[in-house]
């Protein structure tokens, strides 16, 4: 009987796991579904620059379809490019082809997903050095190129053609050098990520190809929330991990994807979440493409609700993952001092790390 039940849960799932969430979607657009991102996928708990509890592995198996990387040059070789949030002293996830590499063994474990990921090129690398690190990976063979103007095919199509892997880049795309690493802008707008207020989510068209018609592109919902914490003169904006359930929640991403899909009159092509096992992320976007969501483990769950402190990032304007990051333990009980401490070495790092970035 129990046996029989796991088969049954075992065949459910299987039924659910195919063209990113359901047979339904085969014969969709890319453009047409709705996709989960994790902000900074690869930026994990306990270190104090997290921003996501489980690995893309874990990530990939549970629904998330878009993924969100940061090129920074490491530390040991500054011709190499590792995965790191902003500074690799603060959280170096190591060499971006080890997680292309991760992934390309993912996509061939589960032949019927197509995965985006979306470089966040803080430093300017050249699109031929971000080519070289996919050519010296698996995921090479599997890139798929868009030329603009072009519809954007079905799900089943980039499937039968194995080329299952969307790249998108904010700066320094070259469409003529390399052109599977595609301009996001030009194809994928964003609305605000600098959001504080869990009330003031909106739907303002924020990063965007000069001269380009949103109508004409699909977007990104950022959802996820900073807080404001005063030291003194300074403000800084972190997130906290302790509000992911609220952010995360039905009615907060519901609201915000309404309001979105009553302005752009088309739904968001991907919703931007940190911590996306907490809170509902993930029914409700197997809810706007019509398909029934897997549940998560339930382990997993209950080390997403347990009371860890949160990692924060003081908040830079150049883009999303353009931190320092602080040790977080803060809740309405205010700064304990080891944290204070913490916080102004932090501080002072920042302060002359932007001393050095106006030089
Ligand atoms: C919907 O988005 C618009 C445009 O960004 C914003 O002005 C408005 O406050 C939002 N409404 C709600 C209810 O969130
Ligand atoms: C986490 O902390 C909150 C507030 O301190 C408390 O209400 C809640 O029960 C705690 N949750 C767990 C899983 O310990």
């Amino acid at each position: 009987m129990v046996i029989g039940f796991l088969i049954l849960v075992s065949l459910f799932t299987t039924i659910q796991a195919e063209c990113n969430g359901g047979s339904s979607l085969c014969d969709m657009s890319y453009s047409d579904i709705t996709q989960l991102i994790t902000h900074d996928s690869y930026a994990l708990s306990p270190n104090i620059a997290a921003t996501q509890d489980y690995t893309i592995i874990d990530q990939l198996n549970d629904g998330v379809r878009g993924i969100k990387l940061t090129a920074v040059p490491s530390i040991d070789d500054p011709l190499q490019i590792n995965l790191c949030h902003t500074f690799c002293r603060v959280l170096d996830a190591g060499p971006a082809t080890e997680t292309l590499n991760t992934i390309a063994t993912w996509l061939e474990e589960n032949p019927k997903e197509v995965v985006t990921i979306m470089w966040n090129n803080l430093n300017n690398f050249k699109a031929t050095e971000l080519a070289q690190v996919y050519e010296s990976s698996d995921i090479m063979p599997m890139v798929f190129t868009h030329s603009i103007g072009d519809e954007w095919p079905t799900i089943q199509s980039m499937i039968d053609a194995g080329k299952r892997v969307v790249n998108f880049i904010d700066a320094e795309a070259d469409s003529d050098q390399v052109p599977w690493l595609m301009d996001q802008f030009s194809r994928v707008f964003e609305t605000p990520y600098d959001n504080t207020d869990i009330d003031a989510f909106n739907c303002n068209v924020d990063r965007i190809g000069d001269d380009l018609n949103p109508d004409d592109l699909m977007y990104v919902m950022n959802h996820f929330m900073y807080a404001n914490i005063d030291l003194g003169t300074i403000k800084v904006q972190i997130p906290l991990r302790s509000k992911a359930l609220i952010t995360n929640s039905r009615e907060s991403l519901t609201k915000h994807a309404n309001n979105c899909t009553d302005i752009f009159q088309k739904k968001p092509s991907f919703i931007e979440v940190d911590f996306y096992t907490m809170g509902d992320a993930l029914d409700v976007v197997a809810e706007m493409n019509g398909v029934t969501s897997v549940p998560l483990l339930s382990s997993r769950i209950s080390v997403a609700s347990r009371n860890v402190s949160s990692p924060v990032a003081p908040h830079a304007k150049l883009s999303p993952t353009d931190h320092v990051f602080i040790d977080n333990s803060l809740d309405s009980s205010g700064l304990q001092s080891h944290h204070r401490t913490y916080l102004s070495v932090v501080l002072m790092l920042f302060l002359s790390f932007s001393l050095i970035i106006r030089l």
